[in-house]
């Protein structure tokens, strides 16, 4: 390897990967806010609709040149052969699932997920003769005890929403594999450039573009990342005739949010982990979960599959939803939100909001107390979000008593 033929760092790519010009040079890459595309003559339109690779574009449902420069920049980031764009995060979980699965298969599952990742495999794909077993996701051998001759896909989060377990990539990737199925990993918490499923093991990944890669609150978006084979056969046909397209605007949001994806998460990181350790043993904190704690129990296999401890933390207020609630009423600068990954740093009590459809059994089962909260660190200076989350522990305690 030579200087002129080293691979490029991730920051490098996510600047420049794709920006594929127009004639007029521009350095920003264009936005191409188009439904459609017209044909010097019908022998062209035929041999566009003919060619089934998507090199030439025919109408925005199936591809647009903006869209298709953030899909390729994103793929170079995630090493990945291939991408493609989805209106939301949950379209690409749903094509994901979908495009692959059929009647009579079955699918192992992390059971603590995102409320809609969990109803897709709960209530929708029974209906189409896909049944689903949820595991402790971070049992190796629950994942293995759970395969079946017809199992074909195995999906997880990772950290997992909202409890932040890490679950072993690699381990459940080999099982997958000896068990000839597929691993489809939501790297919606995982965070491009923090933490990379393919490269270890898995098939398939899906994020929710809407959290880090937007990462300032305005568009939705998903994306789904895989080998050319999996994303021509078994994506591309569920997108083009199911139409979940993402608009060519929001690709053009989403890619140049790009560019500034690693020097906002690193920031967003520094903070997580600065209110984490902050929390840790506060007044009135039970527990803070956070991958990248030197004290937690994930913090080792945080270090093999991730840069970082990512930006999202997960606390529990002693006083359960009365102690979780006055924290959140004792806060000045966090927002209450239940998104994450933005520049503002948001929080949210997932068993009123993104968990409140399952019994208190159900998210009992899944590590998620009435006194749980989950934080979002965002781009503010870290003294002024650890002194909002302790003063806000203190209220919080001294309210319960
Ligand atoms: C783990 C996970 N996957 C998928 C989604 C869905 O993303 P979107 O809201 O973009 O559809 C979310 C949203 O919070 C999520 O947390």
């Amino acid at each position: 390897m030579t200087e002129t033929t080293r691979p490029l760092h991730p920051d490098t790519l996510a600047v420049h990967t794709a920006a594929h010009r127009s004639p007029y040079g521009e350095t920003s890459e264009a936005l191409f806010l188009t439904q459609g595309f017209v044909y010097p003559d019908m022998e062209t339109a035929e041999a566009r609709f003919k060619d089934k690779s998507g090199a030439g574009f025919v109408y925005s449902r199936f591809g647009n040149p903006t869209v298709a420069m953030f899909e390729q920049r994103i793929a170079a980031l995630e090493g990945a052969e291939a991408a493609r764009a989805t209106a939301t995060g949950m379209a690409a979980v749903a094509a994901a699932l979908m495009g692959p699965l059929k009647a009579g298969d079955h699918v192992v599952a992390a059971s603590v997920l995102f409320g809609s990742c969990r109803f897709i495999l709960a209530e929708i794909l029974p209906k189409f003769g896909i049944t689903t077993t949820f595991v402790d996701a971070t049992d190796p051998q629950a994942w293995r005890a759970a395969m079946r001759p017809e199992t074909a896909l195995l999906f997880l989060e990772s950290p997992a929403n909202p409890t932040m377990d890490l679950v072993d990539i690699a381990a459940i990737a080999e099982i997958a594999h000896a068990g000839g199925a597929l691993l489809v990993v939501d790297n919606a918490l995982g965070i491009p450039t923090v933490s990379n499923p393919l490269a270890l093991g898995a098939d398939v990944v899906t994020y929710s573009a809407t959290k880090h890669i937007d990462g300032q609150g305005r568009c939705l978006g998903g994306v789904v990342l895989a080998s050319k084979a999996f994303i021509e056969e078994k994506i591309q046909p569920w997108l083009r005739h199911t139409g979940p397209a993402l608009s060519p605007f929001n690709a053009w949001v989403m890619l140049k949010s790009l560019e500034t994806l690693t020097l906002r998460v690193e920031r967003q990181a520094r903070n997580a982990l600065a209110m984490a350790q902050a929390l840790e043993g506060a007044p009135g904190i039970v527990r803070v979960r956070y991958p990248g704690l030197p004290s937690g129990p994930d913090y080792d296999l945080c270090r093999r599959q991730m840069t970082c401890g990512g930006t999202v933390l997960a606390i529990d207020v002693a006083g359960g939803k009365a102690g979780a609630f006055a924290f959140g009423r004792a806060l000045r600068v966090m927002k209450i939100s239940n998104n994450f990954g933005d520049a503002k740093s948001l929080v949210t009590h997932p068993a009123t909001t993104t968990h409140e459809r399952f019994t208190p059994d159900e998210r009992a089962a899944m590590g998620i107390g009435d006194g749980m909260l989950r934080i979002s660190a965002g781009l503010e200076h870290a003294e002024d979000l650890v002194a909002d989350v302790l003063g806000a522990a203190e209220a919080a305690a001294t309210e319960i008593g």
